[in-house]
């Protein structure tokens, strides 16, 4: 999606589908005003009789008398007393699921119509970006014959002054976000025999020499040189060969810690030896969306040229059952010395992240944040509306869970007590990889935070949020936003 700022002038309501937000039992304002009187007040007439006045009710108004504008599309933003910035993004996603299916190509929105004392015009800008593209989002799947693009693939903010700071601030970190989100679910939604890790790091690679960072991609030998043993053990049953990829964007002046991005980047779980049950198991292609987040949030950093230092990490192969896999009971050494008994394959992701974290200690990091679709019991725990979030730092899990709270791209903290650490004791090895059904999202990360006591580190478990099952089949994008918009701020406050 395109989009552009214009000024508010009366010409500008020449267009498309014009958007006009609408708080319950009030009037308009100026510009939603001056179309009600070119109607002779059928606009309110008709707002009045037909449209709801709960958030993100819509009505659209194929043709109002007067108006220059083709289409009306007048958004309900609820009560003035209850707006928020989620009340707004209720409204957008609204409008943004009109816009899918419309017939109008070309929509124009007046920005400052929706802002208020709680929601500021940057806000608005950056939001009704990233949510119109996110709702227009369609993945090209291969099929023999082309999709033709449909709906509104244009979207002009309609502002008093077109080269407004704010606004266009906004629109430069909604649009970025976007297509850092865009990115991760195009990744997700490919299948397993064409986003393979190989894929994955030339898609690192290409990005690399685009925006002008550096990536190194490690092969099966540069993983085994550097002693991941962990990590091997879960590519050893696969014919598809795995990669680890390093990407590190300088985006800060002078000396500055990096924060380090970890993704589980399995392009396809079948369980292992410990094979997963077959119903669903296709879904298992997303279990990448984690690396998959990691290369949206760098593509939005890149994008806006975000000033900060960022590495992302993402150890990626498929986990398969095979004559070399891992068997139920192999002890294997991880990176980092301690040894493991892999007491079921299927708990690979912690595998493959352990050895990274272990080599994330070399960044000297400010803080590192893994994101990875790691445990069914997060599913259970949170559904689909918040990702999990464990740390061994509190003021870094407090600041991912604020922006969670302002960005709607939720998590939800679960506490990583010592007492959670028994239950991953082994008589084989220093621990095993599982820590039986209680408390699985927990004794996962605990098993993780053995292998970052280094540095500050935060864990998202994001098995619930990563993408959705069922007719909507599809890769979210998630947490792509609360990873950038976590960035941004970090950005600020240096
Ligand atoms: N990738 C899965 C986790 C998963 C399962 C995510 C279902 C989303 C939906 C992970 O590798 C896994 O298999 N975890 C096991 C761990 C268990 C064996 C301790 C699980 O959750 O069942
Ligand atoms: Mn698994
Ligand atoms: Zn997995």
């Amino acid at each position: 999606m395109e989009f552009s700022t214009k000024v508010s002038a009366p010409e500008a309501l020449k267009t498309p589908c014009l958007v006009l937000p609408h708080f319950a039992g009030e009037g308009f304002d100026e510009l939603a005003g001056h179309v009600n009187e070119a109607s002779e007040g059928a606009l309110a007439r008709l707002v009045a009789r037909d449209l709801e006045e709960k958030a993100g009710s819509l009505l659209a108004l194929p043709c109002l008398p007067g108006t220059a504008a083709e289409r009306v599309l007048v958004v309900s933003l609820g009560k003035r007393a209850e707006y928020s910035a989620k009340v707004l993004r209720t409204a957008l996603v609204a409008a943004g699921k009109w816009f899918a299916s419309a017939k109008a190509d070309k929509a124009s929105v007046p920005a400052e119509s929706f802002v208020s004392p709680a929601v500021s015009l940057q806000a608005v800008v950056q939001s009704a970006t990233q949510l119109f593209a996110e709702q227009t989002y369609r993945f090209a799947a291969p099929r023999a014959k082309k999709e033709e693009a449909k709906g509104v693939r244009r979207v002009e903010f309609l502002l008093s002054d077109k080269h407004d700071k704010d606004a266009l601030q906004g629109l430069k970190q909604g649009d970025a976000i976007a297509q850092g989100v865009a990115l991760a679910r195009d990744l997700g939604n490919m299948a397993g025999n064409h986003c393979t890790p190989t894929h994955l790091a030339e898609v690192a690679t290409a990005m690399g020499k685009r925006y002008d960072f550096k990536v190194e991609v490690l092969d099966q030998a540069g993983i085994a040189k550097l002693g991941m043993g962990a990590f091997l053990a879960v590519t050893q049953g696969s014919a598809e060969p795995a990669r680890f990829i390093v990407m590190q964007y300088k985006g800060a002046k002078g000396k500055q810690a990096p924060v380090v991005l970890v993704g589980k980047g399995l392009t396809f779980d079948s369980g292992g030896i410990s094979l997963k049950p077959g119903e669903g198991m296709d879904e298992m292609k997303y279990d990448m969306c984690g690396g998959a987040s990691v290369l949206g949030a760098f593509k939005a950093i890149a994008e806006m040229k975000l000033p900060i230092n960022v590495v992302g990490l993402i150890p990626s192969t498929e986990n398969m059952p095979g004559g070399r896999a891992t068997k139920p009971g192999d002890v294997v050494t991880s990176l980092s010395g301690q040894t493991i008994e892999i007491l079921n394959t299927d708990a690979e992701g912690r595998l493959i992240l352990c050895d990274v974290l272990t080599y994330a200690e070399r960044f000297k990091p400010a803080c590192v944040i893994d994101i990875a679709t790691l445990t069914g019991a997060c599913v259970i725990a949170l559904g689909a509306h918040a990702s999990g979030l464990l740390a061994n730092d509190d003021d870094l899990a407090a600041e991912l869970m604020a922006v969670g709270q302002e960005t709607g791209d939720r998590c939800w903290q679960l506490p990583l007590w010592e007492e959670y650490q028994e239950q991953l004791k082994s008589n084989f090895a220093d621990m095993g990889n599982i820590g039986g059904r209680p408390a699985g999202t927990i004794t996962a990360a605990c098993f993780l935070s053995r292998f970052a006591k280094a540095y500050k580190w935060a864990h998202l478990d994001i098995a619930g949020t990563a993408w959705k099952s069922g007719g909507e089949k599809g890769a979210t994008g998630r947490p792509v936003t609360l990873l950038t918009q976590f960035l941004i701020q970090r950005a600020r406050a240096k």
